[in-house]
């Protein structure tokens, strides 16, 4: 019968290699958090997990691949929050996270950090200040789309300074980061996933981190918060999902492979470099990952709709 064969099918997965599919460019923050745990992931699956990138629309056309994918468990997907904004941010949406995904759990909390190219003519966050009011209309501002977590970060301090900045498009902060360490773009807000390194480097120019708290990982680098912007916090959120209709003993394998992941000594002490936040295992689930999606598009849906910020 068509249950024996899916049953017999669900026990052999995996037989060949599983897709991750990262909805930015490579070399990003996305892009670094899957590349980090597709190696364990695929050592407790015993197949090969391959990140692939398919980038465009602040990450809604690699979303509209895996909804569609069939749904085999060999096509996954990772994504931050943006998987809770593209609901408001998009009139005409092509998925639909609540009906067209199984879940298998959320994945690494990251907090983010407000940049400049290094030869940038302000060198502290009064400065910064100071010269935004002054020249807004000169200065750029590089995201990765619309409902990239760099544009919302971006969109939140634009309003809290009171200032419009120009703001340029890419298909990722990986490529953004590129253009603002080539000095062709001037300020990006961007995950410590990516930006830690650069920053210890010296490669950038740093403002502020958007927790509450300074970061373990950047212990001088002052809150944007403590500099005045009051409460201003962006925490990015991530889960994994997998299409609807997976069969639940593959989720449950990719699942159990996620928390090997999670818990793997290696990426433990990376992300704890980077001052990015393992979710506690109960939320490393579909029922953890679900709850908190749900919650997320009701709370940021109408701050979208306020900000009137939408894409036809
Ligand atoms: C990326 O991986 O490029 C970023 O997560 C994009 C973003 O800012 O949302």
């Amino acid at each position: 019968t068509l249950g024996a064969g899916t049953q017999a099918h669900s026990q052999a997965f995996p037989d060949k290699p599983v897709a991750l599919v990262v909805p930015f460019a490579a070399g990003g923050p996305t892009d670094v958090v899957a590349r980090m745990i597709a190696i364990p992931m695929g050592k407790a699956l015993g197949q090969t997990v391959l990140v692939e990138n398919t980038v465009g629309a602040g990450g809604t056309i690699a979303a509209t691949r895996v909804a569609r994918a069939t749904p085999n468990g060999y096509t996954i997907f990772i994504h931050h929050m943006g998987m809770a904004t593209a609901p408001a941010l998009y009139k005409k949406l092509t998925f639909d996270p609540l009906k067209d995904f199984e879940y298998i759990g959320q994945v690494v909390d990251v907090p983010m950090t407000l940049l400049a190219r290094k030869d940038f003519p302000a060198a502290n966050f009064s400065e910064l200040q100071t010269y935004l009011k002054a020249n807004a209309s000169k200065v750029s501002l590089a995201n990765a789309g619309l409902g990239a977590v760099s544009h919302l970060c971006g969109l939140l301090f634009m309003s809290q300074m009171g200032v419009e900045l120009n703001t340029i498009p890419y298909k990722g902060t990986g490529p953004a980061m590129n253009d603002l360490l080539g000095g062709q773009v001037d300020l990006l807000c961007d995950q410590t996933t990516q930006t830690v390194p650069l920053i210890k480097d010296g490669r950038v120019k740093v403002y502020g981190v958007t927790s509450l708290n300074r970061l373990s990982a950047l212990p001088n680098v002052p809150t944007l918060n403590e500099q005045g912007l009051k409460g201003f916090e962006v925490k990015v959120w991530h889960g994994m999902y997998a299409p609807k209709g997976t069969p639940a003993p593959v989720l449950e394998k990719l699942n159990a492979a996620l928390k090997v992941a999670m818990q793997d000594p290696m990426v433990k002490q990376r992300l704890a470099d980077l001052s990015s936040d393992i979710p506690p295992m109960d939320k490393i689930s579909a029922a953890g990952l679900k709850t908190h999606l749900e919650a997320e598009i009701i709370k940021w849906g109408p701050v979208i709709k306020k900000a009137g910020v939408y894409a036809d």
